[in-house]
């Protein structure tokens, strides 16, 4: 592909990280309802940066009721060309306990080759990608493009299927690439091509009308926290497989992912077991997966010699794959149900769905892309699986089963840490990532025979 490209994406770099650390900037937490003004600001940002970019009709999309704001904004097709719908989501994970971060979350801070914050790598690098790609075309890109920039995607989507059935006309595109997922290493391009899906429940369960003495009542009556633990603990066998029924196992995955990379990329402690059986790629991207994430019960400070009356927990699977999240939600509830110990009252509320989804990719937009990926990193490319969900995709896949569906890394690799403490990216990594998409307009303008939809 041409160097000029390469160097047209180098020149608009440094008010592309400009924009990316504005973007960073604004704590769009959309799992916070104070910060629905934040999440509105990102929204606006957005939106501004894509009309300066050269889109046009940019809009936010508010008009779902109960959604977060999202922003699409377009860019015609030349005559002949596919149309590209470009994903990113502006909305970001919460960033914990701020204390534990060496820089703050909101404040971008660069250090040895990577900038450190909350939405650096997920997903506000995203939108930056999206931004390099276009103006290093200044605003005329060679393939029509739609940019749609969610803001939900952290809390499950919960709105996304209303959006695109009310919004379905501006969002018509024959290639999608998302750029949300990883790369499997630094210098690695990858495709990923199968995602896993989400599930989950809070759990309350009750013993007593009110807390009791522990002294007087315990060995007799049961507390809340211990029999939750106890429920809890049926969700593994003792091997640490999922003992949930009925959930979808996929086929094992030919990538070689060695058992010393993982737990180096997971931060293993020393002498902690692995969870389930098989390979890692198959723990991680096609089998399911089952974790408690919170607990609400007295905290250690609280203290007192009383029986827990009640006690809640939020649990969540992953899924496989040709799983269905919606079912698997009530299987999980019914496992829950089921196994309750001791009479005790369980309530279970039913929290965020996402399907997982498997991609076939093989056309000529899987082509193009693996020839400018290839190009851009100067490395072959590699297919992987995430063991993360994107419920973008299998969405958008039931709106237009015709368009090829690419998931690609805005720069993200295995130590990016979203949803951490130290979250950051990778700024080398990111600029490959902003000429591979360069270059993956390019190519795509070469293949008419992209076109599916628009
Ligand atoms: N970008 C991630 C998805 C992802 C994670 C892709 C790891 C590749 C590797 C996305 O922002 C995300 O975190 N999704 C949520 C979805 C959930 C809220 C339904 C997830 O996976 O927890
Ligand atoms: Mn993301
Ligand atoms: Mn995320």
């Amino acid at each position: 592909m041409s160097d000029e490209l390469r160097q047209a994406v180098g020149k608009v770099l440094p008010s592309v990280r400009n924009d990316l650390e504005a973007l960073i900037r604004i704590p769009s937490v959309s799992a916070d309802p104070g910060a629905s003004t934040e999440v509105r600001q990102s929204a606006d940002l957005t939106a501004v940066l894509l009309k300066n970019a050269g889109a046009t009709g940019v809009e936010i999309i508010d008009d779902v009721e109960g959604s977060q704001p999202a922003v699409v904004g377009h860019f015609p097709a030349p005559e002949g060309t596919p149309t590209v719908l470009l994903y990113a989501h502006h909305d970001v994970q919460p960033p914990g306990d701020t204390k534990q971060w060496a820089s703050p979350p909101f404040d971008p801070t660069e250090r040895d080759g990577r900038l450190y914050a909350r939405g650096s790598s997920d997903d506000k690098a995203g939108i930056a990608v999206h931004l390099a790609a276009l103006r290093a075309f200044d605003g005329a890109p060679p393939v029509g493009v739609t940019v749609f920039v969610e803001g939900e995607e952290e809390i499950g989507s919960p709105k996304l299927g209303d959006l695109l059935a009310k919004h379905r006309d501006k969002l018509v595109a024959d290639v999608i690439v998302l750029a949300d997922s990883d790369n499997i290493e630094i210098g690695t391009p990858s495709i990923t091509t199968s995602l896993r899906g989400i599930a989950a429940c809070i759990v309350e369960v009750r013993t007593l009308e009110h807390g009791v003495h522990s002294g007087a009542y315990g060995g007799a009556a049961p507390d809340a926290l211990t029999a939750l633990c106890r429920l809890l603990a049926t969700l593994h066998d003792d091997d640490g497989e999922v003992a949930v029924q009925g959930l979808v196992t996929g086929p094992t995955p030919a990538f070689d992912y060695p058992e010393d990379r993982f737990r180096d990329e997971a931060a293993m402690l020393d002498g902690v077991a692995l969870l389930g059986t098989g390979t890692i790629a198959e723990r991680t991207w096609t089998k399911p997966t089952a974790s408690v994430l919170a607990i609400d019960a007295t905290p250690v400070a609280d203290a007192s010699n009383t029986l827990i009356p009640a006690a809640r927990a939020k649990v969540s699977v992953r899924l496989a794959p040709g799983d269905d999240a919606v079912r698997a939600r009530r299987a999980l509830a019914n496992h829950l149900t089921e196994h309750a110990p001791w009479g005790v009252h369980v309530n279970i509320t039913d929290s965020d769905v996402g399907d997982p989804y498997a991609i076939d990719p093989s056309g000529p937009a899987f082509d193009a892309a693996r020839t400018a990926y290839r190009e851009a990193y100067d490395h072959e490319v590699v297919e992987i699986g995430t063991g993360g969900t994107i419920p973008f995709v299998a969405q958008f896949a039931d709106a237009f089963p015709d368009a090829a569906i690419l998931v690609v890394s805005a720069g993200a690799d295995p130590d990016s840490r979203a949803h951490g403490t130290d979250e950051s990216l990778h700024l080398a990594e990111f600029e490959r990532a902003c000429v591979a998409e360069a270059f993956l307009l390019a190519e795509l303008a070469r293949r008419p025979d992209a076109r599916k939809n628009a």
